[in-house]
């Protein structure tokens, strides 16, 4: 896009301030020493002023008011458009990834693991648009969300913050979240600009550790991770983030292939690219492709990107200034991103203005923010278990409430609330209740007995003498289980398989003879098939947030009736990591009728599992045609009916299977996803509408393609067939 003003902006502006421009340093670089909001003037001032640093980014430490925030950025601004030569406002980014996190008592919603499982993408556009209407109204304009890789790892500690393993799941829910953030353009009161992330490979690990090699296939990278990318460009993402890892041995960050061929040609993002913390220094201090930093700058800069989170020191700006001088990168090069990222301050409001408006701090913290998330995390509870329906439970019963997550906010809320990895309690918002407060809210404080204690480590939490003590005035026990709040690479771990502590508490809970009830509040999938007999009922929570807890007491009461599905498949065994999407050639059991490739596919919970208080039925899956072309589309119809006593929602996933394909066709591959709300007895008919495009694969050539022939439409256990008749091609472009 050009732009007068743009340009003549453009034109004034020395190398210096133009490389200013792809500067990104964190708030520690402006902060005081030994203080979380107090500005240091001289630091600001080197900033913006000695080094012309174009945007900034962060929190430390923890949640500020929003009066801290605007104090913040004032600050900044004052000297950026008014003591800098040109005047040039600074862009503020943050991760504001599953509400504001970043504002003291905002409302937090459900991680992405959890939206998934709810099939409602309305719910993920709306968390979107009140994060944006908070995040604008703290003075920030500007959200590193929303997180687009398909979580195919679940031991990749950053799996809590993707939408699961599908690609159409990531697909819609992605753009789902990009409406909400950017709808009516980024510079409104309610929107901000979002950010399409990690591009493009980051949730495969090999090793499943954060930030290390990847290595997938050509033709899977472009089938299954760069689909999201496509649909959010179409969407209007306004940015993107770079993968801080390397995919078959190239780092993305210094991929001309990537970030230029792929990103730009490609997709056709204009956009601005930022980097990932700190990782341009990396091309030579870790991945060693480049053997000095002022080569792993020059390779990033002409890779094509735009920004560098550098985020902690000013070597970036001071070697690509020296890389431009001496002509090796050109002049041309950096106008190109200097433009895209004006542009991207021009659309987001900036030069209009630059400063935080009291006036939308009526805008935060509103009663109705609370009820989405609350609904969020209602629809997300996934109910995986219920053995001689032990739920709902009576609100009579006296409960004991055990386990390291009952008595945990982090625990609730998971990574990116409030501090970074989430595990400071005393930042969360008052509403926020722990799930022993919440049952006692419901059930009466004589109904539920619990010793735990908030420190998720604790002994209290229980070890099993404590818990067999406990249990004798109870007549069911609630087991909290799972993972404590981790981000990023604090979150590795090296077995899936929950720790020991908590199986013991499992069996010992069983040793009482109590109905006991496994709720899980985890980010991943833990193993836990040595316990699942055990137990009577299993809820997963994933990490629910501010809601969390009233949301699985409603489940836990019967006063919501769950219809989460997994958007994941559980793996019952550490060293059986199949995929719901396999091969037909996966298959570990010959004794197994194999029509679907699935014979010994034993996960611990199928992708799409979840169960309801009450039953449904589906019947007549039907098309409009039994074969089509290219140009037709395609009519797929389900009954669905309430054959139970009470009202309920139903997700409905249509998947498809390509009888033969010229490469090997995945046993299923989610297509289009319904959620259907019935009274008791009532039935519905639930509608889809696919073209060949939806059924198409990517080649060994490395095009989309609709090869001729027959598909199967699967819908529960309900399966029609159709037929492909024409050669026809969705392409990429
Ligand atoms: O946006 C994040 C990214 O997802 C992980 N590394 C740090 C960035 C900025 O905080």
């Amino acid at each position: 896009a050009t732009d007068k003003e743009i340009e003549d902006l453009l034109a004034q502006m020395s190398i210096e301030e133009k490389v200013g421009q792809m500067t990104q340093v964190t708030i520690d670089l402006i902060l005081k020493d030994g203080t979380t909001t107090t500005i240091d003037e001289g630091k600001l001032k080197k900033a913006i002023l000695d080094k012309n640093v174009g945007s900034i980014l962060n929190v430390r430490e923890h949640a500020y008011t929003v009066e801290q925030w605007h104090q913040i950025l004032t600050a900044i601004q004052n000297v950026a458009t008014k003591e800098s030569r040109l005047k040039v406002p600074v862009l503020y980014g943050i991760d504001a990834i599953h509400g504001a996190n970043y504002i003291a008592g905002s409302t937090l919603f459900p991680h992405n693991i959890g939206m998934a499982a709810t099939r409602n993408p309305e719910l993920v556009s709306q968390a979107a648009k009140i994060t944006a209407i908070e995040t604008r109204a703290s003075g920030i304009p500007w959200n590193f969300d929303p997180v687009l890789d398909v979580g195919r790892q679940p031991l990749w500690p950053r799996f809590e913050e993707t939408f699961g393993e599908d690609v159409h799941m990531v697909k819609t829910m992605g753009a789902a979240a990009i409406k909400g953030y950017e709808q009516d353009g980024p510079g409104q009161d309610h929107t901000v600009a979002s950010c399409m992330k990690h591009f493009l490979g980051y949730s495969v690990p090999g090793s499943g550790k954060d930030r290390t090699p990847s290595y997938i296939p050509e033709q899977m990278l472009r089938e299954i991770f760069l689909p999201p990318f496509k649909a959010a460009v179409e969407a209007g993402v306004s940015t993107v983030m770079i993968n801080s890892g390397e995919v078959n041995g190239t780092p993305v960050h210094g991929s001309k292939y990537y970030l230029t061929d792929i990103l730009r040609g490609e997709l056709g993002f204009e956009g601005v690219a930022v980097s990932d913390w700190e990782d341009v220094i990396r091309l030579h201090t870790r991945h060693r492709v480049a053997d000095t930093p002022k080569e792993a700058v020059r390779m990033a800069v002409e890779a094509g990107l735009d920004m560098s989170m550098v985020p902690t020191d000013y070597s970036f700006y001071d070697l690509l200034v020296e890389l431009v001088k001496e002509g090796t990168v050109s002049e041309e090069r950096i106008n190109t991103s200097v433009r895209r990222i004006l542009v991207l301050k021009k659309k987001v409001g900036l030069f209009q203005n630059a400063f935080p408006m009291p006036e939308l701090k009526a805008q935060l913290h509103k009663p109705e923010y609370d009820q989405v998330s609350y609904q969020a995390a209602l629809e997300s509870i996934t109910l995986l278990k219920n053995e001689k329906q032990v739920l709902p439970l009576s609100k009579n019963t006296k409960v004991l409430v055990a386990g390291p997550g009952a008595n945990s906010l982090p625990a609730l809320h998971g990574s990116w609330s409030y501090i970074w990895q989430g595990t400071d309690a005393s930042k969360y918002p008052d509403k926020a209740k722990t799930v022993v407060a919440a049952l006692a809210a419901k059930a009466g404080k004589g109904n539920v007995i619990s010793s735990a204690v908030a420190d998720y480590k604790a002994a209290a939490n229980y070890n099993v003498a404590q818990l067999k003590k406990d249990t004798r005035q109870a007549q069911a026990i609630v087991l909290v289980l799972g993972e404590n709040a981790y981000a990023e690479s604090p979150g590795v771990i090296d077995d899936l398989t929950l720790d020991a502590d908590q199986l013991a508490l499992a069996r010992a809970a069983k040793e009482t003879g109590k109905a006991v009830i496994l709720v899980l509040l985890e980010g991943r999938p833990r193993i836990v098939s040595s316990i699942e007999p055990q137990v009577d009922a299993v809820v997963l929570a994933y990490r629910p947030s501010t809601f969390g807890a009233p949301a699985i007491a409603d489940v836990l009461y019967g006063d919501y009736n769950p219809s989460g599905v997994l958007p994941f498949t559980y793996p019952r065994y550490t060293g059986d990591i199949l995929l719901y999407d396999h091969k037909g050639t996966e298959r570990i059991r010959e004794d197994v009728p194999n029509t679907y490739g699935d014979a010994g596919f034993n996960p611990q919970w199928a992708f799409g599992t979840g169960l309801s208080y009450t039953t449904f039925s589906l019947s007549d899956l039907r098309t409009d045609k039994t074969s089509f072309g290219a140009a037709d589309k395609l009519q797929v119809s389900v009954k669905v009916r309430n054959t139970g006593n009470r009202a309920g929602k139903k997700a409905i996933d249509l998947f498809s299977h390509d009888q033969y394909a010229s490469i090997t066709p995945s046993v299923r591959r989610l297509r289009a996803f319904s959620k259907v709300e019935l009274q008791p007895g009532e039935e519905r008919e639930v509608r889809f509408t696919i073209g060949a495009s939806d059924l198409a694969f990517v080649n060994e050539q490395g095009q989309w393609v609709t090869e001729p022939g027959a598909f199967d439409l699967l819908i529960g256990d309900l399966k029609v067939t159709v037929n492909y008749q024409e050669q026809g091609k969705a392409s990429l472009k």
